[in-house]
């Protein structure tokens, strides 16, 4: 085998072992899961997201928000996620299975928003938080978005959903545009309500042992010993 046979094949290998590797193995993964249908419910999770707040993922993913926020509650000993009660349980892949796009985002500048709808203020308070974030939280480095919102003439009923801040001209308000709503409603979908039984069961720590009468404690398997105090920081 001549030297310019051996580097094509070393070269086809490597790259066939890292496209198996990245590729196959999370295709195989992440890809293969399919909706779970509850039986008691009658319901497939996780649910479809509403047609508003699909559009709004689209304004989320173009305004940079997965700059600054994650979409991911993580676990494990060494995350704060849960303490930080950014969600009830971490998140599983299979929450992620309806998203055309999957916006974890890296960078934790702001909170993880995976459960913000569970969380979230009023929607007056959530526009203008978006209007002007310090207006809501005093030296909030969160960019203001002003170019969400229109200043138009009040025909008629002044808008339910009209800002109440200074500055307005009397006569007109300044109310959110359409990406605005569209934000709004897909902050407001994000929530990981459902428990899948089947990442559930994996992702649960076995129970503490229990105290029997004489006072002994009942160790079920080694893997159930409690742990250390220092270590669940
Ligand atoms: C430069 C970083 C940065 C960008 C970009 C950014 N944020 Fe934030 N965001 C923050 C910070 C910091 C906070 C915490 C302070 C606050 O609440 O204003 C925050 C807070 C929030 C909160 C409140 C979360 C909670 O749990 O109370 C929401 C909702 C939010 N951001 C949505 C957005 C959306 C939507 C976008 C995109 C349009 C966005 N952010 C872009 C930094 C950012």
């Amino acid at each position: 085998m001549n030297r310019a046979t051996l580097i094509f094949l070393g070269a086809f290998l490597v790259l066939t072992l890292s496209w198996g590797g990245l590729l196959l193995s999370n295709e195989q993964g992440y890809g293969a899961l399919t909706p779970y249908f509850d039986d008691n419910e009658s319901k497939a999770y996780p649910a479809l997201v509403p047609g508003l707040a699909a559009r709004g993922a689209l304004v989320y993913a173009d305004l940079g928000c997965a700059y600054c926020h994650t979409q991911q509650v993580r676990g494990g000993e060494l995350s704060a996620d849960l303490a930080r009660h950014w969600g009830d349980r971490v998140s599983y892949g299979r929450d992620y299975i309806r998203n055309p796009r999957v916006l974890l985002g890296d960078l934790r500048v702001g909170q993880d928003l995976r459960n913000f709808g569970a969380r979230a203020p009023a929607a007056a308070t959530l526009y203008l938080h978006l209007y002007d974030p310090a207006a809501v939280v005093p030296g909030s480095t969160m960019p203001p978005h002003p170019f969400l919102f229109e200043q138009h003439a009040i025909s008629g009923q002044p808008s339910p959903l009209a800002l109440k801040v200074g500055g307005v001209a009397p006569g007109t308000e300044l109310v959110p545009t359409e990406r605005a709503e569209a934000l709004v409603a897909y902050l407001l979908s994000l929530k990981d309500g459902y428990d899948f039984p089947e990442e559930s069961r994996k992702n649960t720590p076995p129970p503490p042992p229990k105290e029997k009468a004489g006072g002994k404690k009942e160790i079920a398997a080694p893997a159930a010993a409690p742990k250390p105090e220092a270590t669940k920081k």
